[in-house]
């Protein structure tokens, strides 16, 4: 007689705990299926690069472009003047004359070189080391194939290469006189010695043109007309002409690839006057 409930409880089903029990043994089943189904994704997923599915023949449609950032610059421009005659950022060019026209520095001094000349103090101090750095290097020295040029001096030598080139020909060699670097100060032309290739475009190619091309940013100068930008600077290639401008602009212009003064400070192309 006692065992007729327990009976009648049998016949009705599992009991509470029983099936408390397989409703978490089912929570779990369905846990581990939906685990076994993300981690087949994950395995089966494509890789880097491969595409979900092969390619149609639909075009694709164009993805927009990741825009370029504009570079920060780093190196300011406004340290000194290009218009000064006295800066050593001064730009002078076919379309920018020297204001005055017969400006004369007032600190030129005797560059100790073959050949001779002057250039202001700051220039001429740069170029002693410059030319001390070359001979210590190599053993070989160069010599001074021109300097400071006062106004009146570029006329002549202007009219010069007009009488020998014709006007035309002589404006792509010689500045006309009120618009030459070499009235600033800032200029010269070097040459090698023994002498070869003075004022020829061969200069590039000997070992101080060379050396002169590689190294003399770093004494504060540049290849001031360089190979290929005479639409920019309106003057034939001129290997042997260095302007100074001071180490940090020359170094920056070094660093950064720009090779003339009118890009550097955005200016307008000088072609012609
Ligand atoms: N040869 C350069 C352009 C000058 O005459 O200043
Ligand atoms: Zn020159």
């Amino acid at each position: 007689m006692t065992d007729q409930p327990m009976l009648r409880v049998r016949h009705r089903g599992p009991s509470p705990r029983v099936r408390r029990n397989r409703r978490i043994a089912t929570v779990i089943v369905i846990v581990v299926v939906a685990a076994l189904v993300v981690g087949a994704f994950f395995v089966f997923a494509p890789k880097d690069g491969t595409p979900a599915a092969e390619p149609s023949d639909s075009p694709t449609p164009s993805s927009t472009p990741t825009p370029t950032p504009t570079p920060t610059p780093t190196f300011p421009l406004d340290q000194f003047s290009i218009d000064d005659p006295t800066s050593p950022w001064l730009v002078v060019n076919k379309q920018r004359p020297l204001n005055p026209q017969d400006y004369a520095p007032a600190d030129l001094v005797a560059i100790d070189i073959a050949g001779g000349g002057q250039l202001r103090a700051e220039a001429a101090g740069q170029m002693q080391a410059l030319l001390a750095a070359y001979t210590a290097e190599t053993g070989e020295t160069m010599q001074s194939l021109s300097t400071y040029r006062s106004y009146s001096r570029q006329v002549d030598v202007y009219n010069g290469w007009v009488s020998q080139l014709g006007q035309e020909a002589a404006d792509l060699t010689s500045a006309r006189p009120g618009y030459s670097e070499h009235q600033t100060g800032w200029t010269m032309d070097l040459g090698a010695v023994p002498n070869s290739c003075a004022l020829d475009q061969c200069f590039g190619q000997t070992s101080q043109g060379l050396w002169l091309a590689a190294h003399s940013w770093e004494y504060g100068f540049i290849i001031r007309y360089p190979d290929g930008y005479t639409p920019i600077t309106g003057y034939e290639y001129e290997p042997w002409h260095v302007r100074y401008v001071g180490v940090a602009l020359a170094t920056e212009m070094h660093n950064t690839g720009v090779m003339t003064l009118e890009e550097m400070f955005g200016l307008p192309a000088a072609p012609t006057y």
